[in-house]
């Protein structure tokens, strides 16, 4: 089956409007990612070769994020919604290059997976001419029935169109559709709009096979595979099952989570076996984390990379371009941006560390500022290996601090520290003995300066 050619033609000019967004509908994220880009990797995870997302009049953003996926895909518009089928003959040019199969998938419903797209896949290669993806909703309201007569399929009857008999039938259509790519384009002119929405509906193209003396069949898949977003609440509900799912994957490869219920993932979310995550830990896009790593409970990670064995939080912060090496270590609120913190390094407290980097054990004490940032340009702080920066420093980006050098507690360094050497930058300490005996007296006595 691999050697057969597949075209998926991804359908997505919804208006969204139940949304209430002005994002299109289809690029509103689950897993920090699309739910087109779910869609579109899937179809390629199917074995899709060519792919053309039909979009609506003005949804350039669309095609972009298409475009970041799936590269070869192209873009083809459907001005006017006149339905599933005239949606999908606005690909009819990419129809005509002749492939082995087509797929029809809704850029609506992300959770689709490549293993049942597969499954429809096989049922053309095996002969049928349409291949259908049933489901039993709890609520078959709205859905087209799958009928059967002796294991065949013979029609797909929308609810509108459906008879009381008819809409007594379980078996829903979910919208996922595979089509002998020989025979495609013939049923799908054929199809009409005499119907209660006067849409070209795709799932005429199933009576019009049968009528046709083709097979049509119906693959039973499970209902997340379906599940289509059209409000902000099934969008949360479709983030839930992504979660449950990434959460599983990460588990069956061997990532420690005590309380996996809690725990955030993106859709690019890379642990590897071995890694640790404590209760309450947000992985946002571009976080890699490699074994051994443990990150504790309230951490949030963004386009980050983990070193083997360091431990992250709790309560730390990682920001995009920070990269923490082996072994070391971001303790409770630490802040870490566009920063390398090479192998052992080490800033266990209350530090921002930004556009820098942190050379080999170096050891950032608790408090200590990288400012990075002037009010209009940022600079860049180099920390050289095993050097030791003191409690409460303030580095005045850009700066170098030296291999081994010692930067004593309360600094605000503003010049460049040669390695090995020790710098101090702050106001020298004053003893006045006796100054506050004197006080006290003075205030007995009804005066207020002790001098
Ligand atoms: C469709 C099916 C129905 C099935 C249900 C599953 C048809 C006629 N009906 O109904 O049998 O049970 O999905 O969810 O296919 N679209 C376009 N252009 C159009 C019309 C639709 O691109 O002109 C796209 C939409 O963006 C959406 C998809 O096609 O992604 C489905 O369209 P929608 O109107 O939601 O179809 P349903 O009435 O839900
Ligand atoms: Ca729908």
């Amino acid at each position: 089956m691999t050697e057969r050619t597949c075209l998926a033609v991804v359908l997505g000019a919804g208006e969204g409007t139940r949304m209430r967004s002005s994002l299109p509908k289809v690029l509103h994220p689950i897993g920090n990612e699309p739910l087109l880009a779910h869609v579109l990797r899937a179809v390629a995870g199917a074995g899709a070769s060519d792919c053309v997302v039909v979009v609506g009049p003005d949804h350039d953003a669309v095609a972009k994020e298409a475009g970041r996926i799936f590269p070869k895909a192209s873009i083809a518009r459907q001005m006017e919604r006149l339905g599933t089928a005239h949606a999908v003959l606005a690909a009819r040019s990419a129809l005509e290059r002749g492939f082995d199969d087509i797929l029809v998938v809704f850029a609506d419903t992300p959770l689709v997976r490549a293993q049942t797209l597969q499954r429809l896949r096989a049922a053309i290669a095996e002969g049928a001419a349409v291949a259908v993806a049933g489901f039993t909703p709890a609520d078959p309201t709205g859905y087209g029935r799958l009928i059967t007569e002796n294991g065949r399929l013979v029609a797909i009857r929308e609810h509108n169109d459906a008879s009381e008999a008819e809409r007594a039938i379980g078996l829903c259509n979910g919208g996922l559709m595979a089509l002998d790519g020989r025979k495609a384009l013939a049923l799908l002119d054929r199809i009409g709009n005499a119907n209660a929405k006067k849409e070209f509906y795709l799932t005429d193209a199933v009576a019009l096979a049968n009528e046709a003396g083709l097979r049509a069949v119906a693959v039973e898949v499970e209902e997340d595979d379906v599940r289509g977003v059209n409000t902000k609440t099934q969008l949360a509900e479709t983030e839930a099952v992504l979660q449950r799912r990434l959460r599983q994957a990460a588990l069956d490869a061997g990532v420690t989570m005590t309380a996996p219920e809690t725990v955030y993932l993106s859709a690019d979310t890379k642990l590897a076996s071995g890694v640790t995550i404590e209760p309450y830990v947000v992985f946002g896009p571009g976080v890699t984390v490699e074994a051994k790593a443990v990150i504790h409970s309230f951490s949030y990670l963004t386009e980050a990379h983990i070193g083997e064995g360091a431990l992250i939080g709790p309560f730390a912060r990682l920001r995009p371009g920070a990269r923490i090496g082996k072994g070391a270590k971001i303790g409770n609120f630490v802040e870490v941006k566009q920063a390398v913190l090479e192998d052992g390094a080490k800033a266990n407290h209350l530090a921002y560390i930004g556009d820098a980097r942190v050379g080999e054990g170096a050891n950032i004490g608790a408090g200590t500022i990288f400012c990075n940032y002037d009010g209009s340009a940022k600079h860049r702080t180099d920390i050289g290996k095993g050097a030791f920066v003191g409690s409460n420093s303030a580095l005045v980006a850009p700066v170098n601090i030296g291999d081994g050098a010692y930067i004593g507690s309360g600094s605000v360094i503003t010049e460049n520290v040669p390695a090995d050497s020790l710098a101090l930058g702050r106001v020298r300490q004053v003893v006045k003995e006796g100054w506050a005996s004197r006080l006290r007296s003075l205030k007995a006595a009804g005066k207020n300066e002790a001098g």
